[in-house]
């Protein structure tokens, strides 16, 4: 959900453009980068992906002061207007935001009025328009004139140094000994600086390469303190794949290692201990996308486990919902990014109201992961895709682990076994399945129970990168509705993984068949030969014990999206309209 740099030292434009690189997970709709050196600028821009960007750049190995940005869109079009860096209406000043200014149509009235004139759409330019000199004090002015959520970096053409804001979205400053740098996320530091501050809302400063001088949102000077960056987690490279998704679907296993590993270690038995300890009589979980459907996974052990009540719901969604929440209840946040707007919002209403709090994260350094009682971290390293796998593979088992701990079990074990009966199903099978499913443009995916979150999950991987419209249903619920829809022209994927619902799954497809859909099975059960010559493909994965099924069944699914957006000719690292990092509600 955008993504910016700030950096001051020797060849300003590679190492910009190296951090945008690990920024394009917040957005690729466009990029841009200004440099200063000697007190003039350099500007470039360009739509799409960040490597479009590189064509236009003049690398220049010389010591410089320059930010940069990648975008997701949010207001105005994809244009190069539209383009960060944003300037002053004097030319001086350059800023890139992530973020939303929310009063910026107010402000935007009021700096017309003043004969400022604007070149784009976006609500960031008004930050721009309201400088037309650069020092702590009047960017403090525009801090309290501008309400919303921002991570700023700022420079000037009079000033050696670079200024920063944050509020709501995230920021973070790195300082080495040649080189300082001030990025949404401390994965651009690496190779670079190897320590970094993370901003709290309502901070903001100035950084130069002799100084660091940071203000609360008090306006007070304070100190900070480092923490320091893990290079293990931040993943450079496709390992021979063709892509960072299937990389990381296979990643699912080693994720699955570092969990076990993390497990057996005292940092996160004193962790569980401590959640032990904690009194409940509610539990909430809460996610967005694919974590959310994790939760809804975490929630079904829960109840299948548990004799407490306990809620799933969409973060966007949850303070709408009137929950009783108090300090008898658990919330339960589950992220990969650690940063999404929505999630975090959640978070911030059930800390208000005193309930314990708890993260599944993927990145320890993360909002919140910072903001929880605990947190537990998933350990599946740095996902790169955009639409999420290892780290739903990883959110499961993770859930999975807290609950059986909680019920006095040590399951590591069985975790163990399983983590040598992973399938992640045969290639060329699934290579075929994915022909069939990219002729398709309407699918639907059925299962009951636990199976049903499949579906939803498996849907949400085939819509996000391969746009063929996908629904996921309860199979029970097909004649209430969505069966008016069925014709020859509509493909089905039944997941079936639970032999006491079986039979009644296959009712529910075979009413399909009777009105001319098309049929495709996924389970791990066997099929007798009557049955699967309903289908046009049985796909079935090898055996594991009946608590991984979800996490079993779900990874040839993803495979078959992965497969499908390859045969329609899409990247599936970097679907259309869609980021990683979602900062903005
Ligand atoms: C975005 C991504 C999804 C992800 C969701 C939640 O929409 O495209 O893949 O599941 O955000 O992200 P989080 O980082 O909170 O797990």
């Amino acid at each position: 959900m955008c993504g910016i740099i700030g950096y001051i030292g020797k060849n300003v434009e590679e190492n910009l453009f190296e951090g945008l690189k690990r920024l394009e997970y917040r957005g690729y709709d466009s990029a841009g980068m200004t440099v200063m050196r000697n007190g003039n600028f350099d500007t470039y821009k360009s739509v799409g992906e960040v490597d479009n960007l590189k064509a236009k750049l003049k690398f220049n190995e010389e010591f410089g002061y320059g930010i940069a940005h990648t975008r997701w869109a949010t207001h105005g079009k994809i244009t190069i207007e539209n383009c960060h860096p944003h300037f002053s209406s004097n030319g001086n000043i350059a800023i890139v935001h992530n973020g939303i200014i929310d009063n910026f149509e107010d402000l935007k009235i009021q700096l017309q009025a003043k004969d400022k004139c604007f070149v784009s759409q976006t609500d960031s330019e008004v930050v721009a328009k309201l400088l037309d000199k650069l020092n702590v004090n009047n960017l403090r002015r525009v801090l309290k004139q501008i309400k919303g959520s921002y991570a700023l970096v700022l420079l000037s053409k009079e000033k050696d140094c670079l200024y920063f804001a944050k509020n709501k979205s995230p920021l973070y400053v790195g300082k080495g000994d040649d080189c300082v740098m001030v990025a949404s996320d401390p994965s651009c530091f690496a190779g670079k600086i190897d320590r970094y501050y993370q901003l709290k809302d309502g901070e903001y400063g100035k950084i130069s390469l002799k100084s660091l001088v940071f203000y609360d949102k008090n306006d007070e000077i304070i100190e900070k303190t480092q923490e320091s960056l893990d290079f293990n987690f931040i993943s450079e490279d496709k390992s021979g794949y063709d892509h960072f998704m299937i990389k990381e679907i296979y990643q699912s296993r080693i994720a699955l290692e570092n969990i076990i590993a993390k497990f057996q270690t005292p940092e996160l038995e004193s962790k569980l201990k401590e959640l032990k300890k904690l009194m409940f009589d509610r539990i909430y979980l809460v996610g967005c996308g694919t974590a959310y459907h994790a939760g809804l996974i975490g929630q079904s052990y829960i109840r299948a486990e548990c004799n407490i009540d306990t809620f799933c719901e969409v973060a966007s969604e949850f303070k709408e919902k009137n929950f009783v929440i108090d300090e008898n209840s658990l919330c339960i946040f589950i992220s990969q990014s650690g940063e999404t707007a929505d999630t975090l919002s959640a978070l911030e209403y059930c800390k208000q109201k005193n309930a314990h709090i708890i993260a599944i994260t993927n990145t320890e350094y993360s909002t919140i992961a910072k903001k929880a009682d605990i947190n537990f971290p998933t350990c599946a390293g740095q996902e790169k895709a955009v639409a999420s796998t290892k780290a739903y593979f990883a959110q499961c088992v993770m859930l999975y682990l807290i609950i059986s701990y909680l019920k006095g079990k040590n399951n590591v074990e069985k975790l163990k076994l399983f983590k040598n009966q992973i399938d992640f199903g045969d290639d060329k099978a699934l290579k075929n399945l994915a022909e069939i499913v990219s002729k398709y443009d309407k699918i639907f995916f059925i299962g009951r129970g636990i199976d049903y979150i499949t579906a939803e999950e498996a849907s949400l991987k085939l819509k996000e990168i391969t746009y063929i419209f996908s629904s996921a249903l309860p199979s029970g619920e097909l004649k209430h509705g969505t069966l008016a829809l069925v014709d020859e022209s509509v493909l089905v994927i039944v997941i079936a993984t639970d032999e006491k619902l079986f039979n009644k799954t296959l009712n529910n497809a075979y009413e399909i068949k009777s009105r001319g859909g098309k049929l495709v099975l996924f389970t791990q059960l066997n099929v007798d030969r009557e049955v699967a010559k309903n289908f046009e493909m049985v796909f079935k994965v090898g055996l594991t014990q009946q608590d991984f099924y979800p996490m079993q069944i779900i990874l040839p699914l993803q495979k078959l999206a992965y497969f499908t957006a390859v045969k329609k000719g899409i990247n599936p690292d970097k679907p259309r309209n869609l980021a990683k990092s979602v900062t903005v509600e």
